[in-house]
């Protein structure tokens, strides 16, 4: 397993390590749900554009005052149609993205693009088809996850944050503002507390959240729509939660990257990372 280089008695600069870093389960599911949600966030998309507003409660409609996000267009004084975002009363112009997208001949008039929604054109039924295939499949993922990650240690070893990581927390802050991880044998601070958040927060919630959306599941387990007061407002958490899985998922991509991304990637895929630097001979298994 690891590659001694010189002969210093007690630490080897040069020395790198390979270690086995994630195992079967976790590599299997991350990429199972990185597949789920990519097809949950565009066939999401293209149900919300079926009616791109949503509320907080348990009713909708013109008839109510209760709209947090709305994306429409809306025709100006000198008749030129514009893409209009509301986002808590205020109003943004969003003409090209949202509301109005498309090359200026040829103008679509929807919420999102047709660049990010599932299937393109509108068809909600479709959409409804892969959002709930994809779904099932994602909530499946993640429960194993949970059973594998609580049978082989994986949630108490390396995604609770410890009292030490929490301490840690500014002093790892200030390493990624510098640039510098410390990605080593085991998750940082703020790796172990995004991926915790992701996981034990965004994740279930992302479920319940559909779960309450379901007309079948509010008829047998009524207890859902009051744990999230009212549909409308569990439609709305489920959106803000895609949001930020949204951002976790940029930021993400840019810290694969910026930490190297051959390694952490061959650590996701077959397991083994390769960790150097100061190494003691003892550690390296010599
Ligand atoms: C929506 C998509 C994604 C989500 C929600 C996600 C989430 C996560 C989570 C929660 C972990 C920790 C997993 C665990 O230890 O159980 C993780 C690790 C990792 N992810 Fe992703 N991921 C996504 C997509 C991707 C993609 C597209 C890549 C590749 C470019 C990637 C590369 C990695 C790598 C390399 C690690 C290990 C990091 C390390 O060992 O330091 N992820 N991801």
């Amino acid at each position: 397993m690891a590659t001694a280089i010189n002969d210093t008695p007690e630490m080897d600069v040069s020395r790198t390590l390979t270690i086995r870093r994630h195992g079967l389960a976790t590599r299997l599911t991350h990429w199972l749900w990185a597949l789920a949600l990519f097809f949950l966030l565009l066939s999401g998309l293209q149900i919300f554009n079926a009616h791109p507003t949503l509320y907080l409660g348990q009713q909708s409609g013109f008839a109510f005052d209760n709209s947090v996000l709305s994306i429409g267009a809306a025709r100006t004084e000198d008749g030129e149609v514009r893409g209009v975002t509301t986002l808590l009363g205020h109003r943004f112009d969003t003409t090209g993205t949202l509301g109005v997208s498309g090359p200026a001949d040829r103008r679509a008039y929807r919420a999102f693009p047709a660049w990010l929604t599932l299937p393109s054109y509108l068809d909600l039924a479709t959409g409804r088809v892969v959002h709930f295939f994809f779904a099932w499949l994602f909530a499946t993922v993640f429960l194993v996850w949970l059973v594998a990650s609580l049978i082989n240690g994986h949630l108490r070893r390396d995604i609770l944050p410890s009292g030490a990581d929490i301490r840690s927390l500014p002093q790892s802050f200030i390493n990624h503002l510098r640039f510098r991880f410390d990605h080593g044998r085991s998750y940082n601070g703020l790796q172990k507390l995004s991926y915790a958040a992701v996981l034990l927060i965004f994740f279930p919630l992302m479920i319940l959240t559909g779960l309450t959306m379901s007309p079948g599941m509010d008829a047998a387990w009524p207890w859902l729509v009051d744990l999230f007061a009212g549909r409308q407002t569990a439609r709305t958490i489920h959106f803000v939660i895609m949001i930020l899985l949204v951002i976790f998922f940029v930021v993400h991509i840019f810290m694969v990257i910026a930490a190297g991304p051959i390694n952490e990637l061959r650590s996701m895929i077959t397991g083994r990372y390769r960790i150097g630097g100061e190494l003691p001979r003892k550690e390296a298994g010599q």
